[in-house]
């Protein structure tokens, strides 16, 4: 389990006190997820130096990967400038739609846990820009209710297919609580979906 010190926990109060909405990267599923994600890391990929999330939002997840790998260096892509700017306080950072990245210095390991808010295409392009020999995390969901999902998936095999995971380290699932579904007074239950590749020569998504 991720310790957060004094320091880490005055940071996050202090970017909701200027950014309200960033109180919406503390749901229970939102640190569960990420907490999920950084273990992963931490156990294949233990050696990933330098790393970029992109769709970064807030930087909770860049904060807490720092904790778990104090020794990486983690850059911010995301094309909202208000919480990049957050995030950029504490990260190195790059403005601007993820699929438009420009790759100008090796990188070990991308990462994006905002695919659901992506379009098929954004996602195949930004797919297409990631070097060859990198590895790449996912994550996404079967949230069709949100207004924001525009790629939501009907599962995990769905998920691996649409996100073009060729050579599959490993790929799992997480179940997480909703809001309530107030007409049969009982949680929502999602799952998020998760995967590590590895973009290899002939790896391309059409
Ligand atoms: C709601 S947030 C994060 C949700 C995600 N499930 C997570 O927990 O990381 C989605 C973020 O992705 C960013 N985003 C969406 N599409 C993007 C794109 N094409 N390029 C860069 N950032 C993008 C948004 O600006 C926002 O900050």
């Amino acid at each position: 389990m991720l310790k957060y010190d004094n320091e880490q926990l005055i940071h996050w109060m202090d970017g909701i006190r200027e950014n309200p909405d960033m109180v919406n990267c503390f749901w229970a599923s939102q640190i569960h997820s990420k907490e999920w994600l950084c273990d992963w890391v931490k156990s294949f990929l233990p050696s990933a130096n330098r790393i970029i999330v992109f769709g970064s939002w807030y930087g909770v997840l860049a904060d807490m990967l720092k904790i778990k790998l104090p020794n990486s260096q983690i850059m911010c892509v995301d094309k909202d400038h208000k919480p990049l700017l957050w995030s950029a306080r504490k990260h190195a950072y790059w403005l601007g739609e993820m699929q438009y990245f420009e790759y100008e210095t090796n990188v070990d390991l991308v990462i994006n846990t905002s695919t659901e808010h992506m379009t098929q295409w954004e996602y195949d392009t930004w797919y297409n820009n990631i070097p060859v020999n990198t590895y790449f995390v996912v994550q996404g969901n079967n949230d069709f209710k949100e207004k924001d999902h525009v790629r939501a998936c009907n599962g995990l095999t769905e998920f691996r297919e649409k996100s073009n995971i060729v050579n599959c380290l490993h790929s799992g699932v997480l179940e997480y609580e909703g809001p309530w579904d107030k007409i049969e007074n009982k949680p929502t239950v999602y799952e998020r979906y998760m995967a590590i590749g590895f973009k290899d020569n002939n790896d391309r998504k059409n």
